[in-house]
């Protein structure tokens, strides 16, 4: 049994694909792995939480799963059981949690230990039966939690950042969700539609994340704010917010939140919006009635 967490995009999220920078950061919803060995040679994986039961090849979480063994060198076919408090395809790098809470658990049930870098890249390789271009940022926070700043390559650069005062989010998930894969496409696809106008943009996002860099690490919370709305524009100038995920977005900010986003992929899912003591609560019950589900987080300094 073994155990990683979900993550939250603060900034930069698609731009890191295309080589920009991006702010992630743990979230405390895990997932929980068990793996016993299948006992007619077929991957199973039960996720209650997920409403999900898959055995076979045709799956893709099973292809998925299966890559990430066929990387570790443990290709044996297995029976998953995922406990999972990270919603499934919100943006909340549940695929990843997924990826490395089984990787852990594999490992430990074989009892052989690898470099973290070794079950990073395994599991990339069950991310990109997800979607062919993942920049690996979600894959980092599960390994690592805590906030980060993140840079895709080969080796990727993760590089932890102090708070100088506690982010509080309130994290609302609107409805299910677009798949990554589509949306990383279309971004792509944007892109060279519009090569100039994109470079332009990239720039705009690594300029937001330098500043956020610099405004979370002098606790200049209203600044953050801010740029977390700019980031917001950015993300609905290439394609992925969506009517559902704008409604949520304004109403955090009209209740009082000092900025708020999308987060992830987008194409629906989950956004964000940073709080205060004072204006938490009217966030909380604003965005209940625009969303599905919500989850406040304090990240620590
Ligand atoms: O898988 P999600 O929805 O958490 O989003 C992943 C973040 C992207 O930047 C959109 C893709 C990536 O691989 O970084």
């Amino acid at each position: 049994m073994s155990r990683a967490f979900g993550k939250v995009l603060l900034f930069g999220e698609h731009a890191v694909v295309h080589g920009v920078p991006a702010i992630a950061a743990g979230l405390p919803l895990d997932v929980v792995a068990r793996v016993a060995p299948s006992s007619d040679g077929l991957w199973r994986v039960e996720a209650p939480s997920w409403r999900l039961s898959e055995q076979g090849a045709s799956s893709r979480v099973v292809q998925a799963l299966s890559a990430l063994a066929h990387a570790l060198h443990l290709p044996a076919p297995m029976t998953v059981t995922l406990d999972a408090a990270v919603p499934a395809g919100a943006g909340l790098g549940s695929s990843a949690a997924m990826a490395i809470a089984v990787g852990r658990a594999l490992l430990e049930f074989y009892g052989k230990a690898i470099p973290d870098e070794a079950l990073f890249d395994a599991a990339m390789a069950s991310e990109r039966v997800f979607h062919g271009n993942p920049s690996g940022l979600d894959h980092m926070a599960a390994m690592r939690g805590g906030v980060f700043r993140f840079l895709r390559g080969q080796p990727p650069v993760a590089e932890p950042l102090t708070l100088a005062t506690p982010l509080q989010l309130v994290v609302a998930q609107v409805d299910r969700g677009g798949d990554t894969g589509q949306l990383v496409a279309g971004v792509a696809q944007r892109r060279l539609t519009h090569p100039a106008t994109f470079d332009h943009l990239l720039a705009s996002f690594r300029s937001v994340v330098d500043d956020a860099t610099t405004a979370l690490t002098t606790g200049r919370l209203a600044y953050v704010g801010e740029l977390m709305n700019i980031n917001h524009g950015l993300l609905s100038a290439i394609g992925v917010s969506t009517a559902s995920l704008d409604v949520a977005v304004h109403a955090a900010r009209e209740a009082g939140a000092l900025g708020a986003k999308l987060t992830g992929a987008g194409g629906g899912g989950c956004m964000i919006a940073l709080v205060d003591a004072t204006t938490c609560q009217a966030v909380q019950s604003t965005l209940k009635a625009v969303s599905q589900k919500q989850w406040t987080v304090v990240l620590p300094c």
